[in-house]
C-alpha cells in the first residue's frame, strides 16, 4: 500500500522555524519517523515538499496513476487559501488526510479555515511530529476499511 505525504510551502524549514509552534524536529526527522511507523504498518510512504504551488498541483495529479492508495496533506499556509490545491485534490479518487504540527485552531483566526475541509476525509492538528504520524494511521486504516 502507497502513501504518499506531501509538505507544503515553508515545511522544508521545520526545525529552524517557529520551534514554540512547530518543536525542533526537521522534515527530515519527520520523514524518518513515517517511514519507520510505515514499515511497521506494512506500506511504503513517499514524501514530497515544494514551496511551489504548481509543482505540488502537479504532484497531486500524478497520483492518480502512480499507485497511490492514500494521501496525507500538511499543505502549510495554502491551507488557508489555495483553491487550486483543493480542486486538485478534490480529482483524487483515494482517502485524502489533512494534518498540522500546530493546533491551528488555536492561532490567528487566518489559520482556522481550511479550504480543504470540505474534501478530505479527516482533519488532525496539534500534536506535533505525532500530527503526522497520527494521520498515517488514518491513512492506512482508511485504505484497509476501503478495501475489506
Ligand atoms: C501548519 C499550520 C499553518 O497555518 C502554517 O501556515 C504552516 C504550518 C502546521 O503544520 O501547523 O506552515 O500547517
Amino acid at each position: 500500500m502507497k502513501i504518499l505525504v506531501l509538505h507544503g510551502i515553508n515545511l522544508n524549514m521545520f526545525g529552524k522555524r517557529d520551534p514554540a509552534q512547530y518543536g525542533t524536529a526537521t522534515l527530515a526527522d519527520i520523514e524518518a519517523s513515517l517511514q519507520a511507523l510505515g514499515s511497521e504498518l506494512g506500506a511504503q510512504v513517499e514524501s514530497y515538499q515544494t514551496n511551489i504551488e504548481g509543482q505540488m498541483a502537479e504532484r497531486i495529479h500524478a497520483a492518480h496513476t502512480d499507485g497511490t492508495a492514500a494521501v496525507v496533506i500538511n499543505a502549510g499556509a495554502w491551507t488557508h487559501y489555495s483553491y487550486g490545491l483543493r480542486d486538485a485534490l478534490a480529482i483524487l479518487k483515494c482517502p485524502v488526510i489533512e494534518v498540522h504540527m500546530s493546533n491551528v485552531h488555536a492561532r490567528e483566526a487566518f489559520r482556522h479555515v481550511s479550504v480543504f475541509s470540505e474534501i478530505v476525509k479527516g482533519q488532525i492538528c496539534g500534536f506535533g511530529v505525532d500530527s503526522y504520524l497520527l494521520g498515517l494511521r488514518a491513512a492506512v486504516s482508511a485504505v484497509q476499511q476501503a478495501r475489506s
